[in-house]
């Protein structure tokens, strides 16, 4: 029988970066930049005009969601989100219930806005909260407060049907007492999706410069941590939101469309600022990435007619890493039959067992996974199996 092509698995989005944010939190290393000012109509060409290049090489896929990443998606104006919803519209094949994700900061999202973004096409938010605790919030560096926060969450629900949010947790001094109160009070509020992040300290932020001089204290030991994260899946489960991904918990049928394209490999297509992409075009998989500056993107879409930098063939051997690194990630775990066409043999049986054996890996009949216990050392694990 023929196989479906590697990525018909994961299926097929397109991701749209906006760089900028109205101010940069200290634990972040997102591109995202602060400027005094935006030359938007560039900005709408530079967007439609890299659609459109994008549009003509993929042909008649059906395209199952778009996703506004950033920075601070939900500073854009909504008449240009609108635009470039329209233009996609217009240039791909979408699926009947495709997934247009924004992902929107409090401080930049009153009622009216997130009713604007709806009409221009967007049916789910995410949406930054990162704490529901004030002194928490401030000490992230963030604008907004728990009670903003919590205001813009109700205003995009009735904006659209389809709203998550982040929280991050094992952050400075939090007690595992104080995460398991905030995390019920998140829950109170009868989410359908969230993302929650342990706090991790990135190179070239302000808080790892913090932590090499020693002045970010408080943080988790791997215990607490361990602890931390334990205490999330389970208070998660009691509350009827899987934990699908390491970080990512969900009602049946509100995953993230999006990101579950990343995580099962399928193809994307990445468009804007430093956006990645993998693309499979006549057989071969290509790992495409484009300028990550703002201003060098524009001027080489201007200029050269595309923001992309030379693109790589991703070999075999690497797209089963790949697969492995990412569906290790998820609850269903992946594909072994895929896994196998990919690497070209299967994985080292005994270390499978003894994995299974130690209880950090489950099995069945087509698939593989990490459990609980191994996505706990999930570094770990995947360096056994890679
Ligand atoms: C692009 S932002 C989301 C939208 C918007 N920019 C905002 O911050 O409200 C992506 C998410 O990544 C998470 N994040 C970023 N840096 C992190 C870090 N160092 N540790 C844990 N989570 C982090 C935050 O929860 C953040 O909401
Ligand atoms: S966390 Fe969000 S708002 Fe803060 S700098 Fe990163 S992308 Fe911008």
């Amino acid at each position: 029988m023929p196989q479906p092509e590697d990525w018909q698995n994961g299926g097929f989005g397109l991701y749209l970066h906006w760089p900028f944010c109205a101010a940069k939190c200290p634990y972040c290393d997102f591109n995202s930049h602060v400027v005094a000012h935006i030359d938007l109509e560039r900005w709408q060409v530079a967007y439609l005009s890299e659609i459109d290049r994008v549009a003509d090489e993929i042909g008649n896929r059906i395209l199952h969601s778009v996703f506004f990443g950033g920075g601070t998606p939900s500073l854009m104006p909504p008449d240009l989100v609108a635009r470039i919803i329209d233009r996609v519209a217009r240039r791909f094949r979408l699926r009947n219930d495709i997934e247009i994700t924004l992902e929107a900061n409090p401080t930049s999202s009153d009622a009216a806005r997130f009713q604007a973004f709806a009409r221009a096409g967007v049916n789910r938010f995410s949406l930054g909260l990162q704490a529901l605790d004030d002194d928490a919030l401030r000490k992230l560096g963030r604008l907004h407060s728990a009670a903003e926060g919590l205001k813009a969450f109700e205003a995009a629900r009735n904006a659209v049907s389809k709203v998550s949010f982040d929280l991050i947790y094992a952050r400075q001094d939090q007690t595992l007492a104080a995460w398991q109160a905030e995390l019920a009070a998140a829950l109170t509020l009868a989410p359908d999706h969230l993302s929650l992040y342990q706090l991790t300290i990135e190179d070239g932020t302000v808080f790892a410069e913090r932590h090499r001089r020693g002045l970010l204290r408080g943080l988790p030991d791997e215990d607490l941590s361990a602890a931390l994260y334990e205490h999330t899946v389970d208070a998660c489960a009691a509350y009827g939101l899987e934990n699908y991904e390491v970080s990512n918990f969900a009602k049946t049928g509100f995953e993230s469309v999006h990101n579950l394209i990343y995580w099962r490999s399928g193809d994307f297509a990445g468009v804007g600022p430093g956006a990645h992409g993998r693309l499979t075009l006549d057989g071969a998989r290509l790992a495409t990435q484009t300028f990550s500056a703002p201003g060098a993107w524009l001027k080489a879409v201007y200029l050269t007619g595309s923001g992309e930098m030379p693109r790589e063939r991703v070999p075999r051997l690497e797209q089963a890493d790949e697969l492995l690194l990412m569906g290790m990630r998820l609850s269903e775990g992946l594909d072994t039959a895929r896994l196998e066409r990919l690497a070209g043999q299967p994985l080292d049986e005994e270390k499978v067992q003894s994995l299974i054996a130690s209880g950090h890996l489950w099995r069945n009949s087509t698939r593989i996974g990490a459990t609980q216990k191994g996505r706990l050392v999930l570094n770990a694990l995947l360096s056994e199996l890679v």
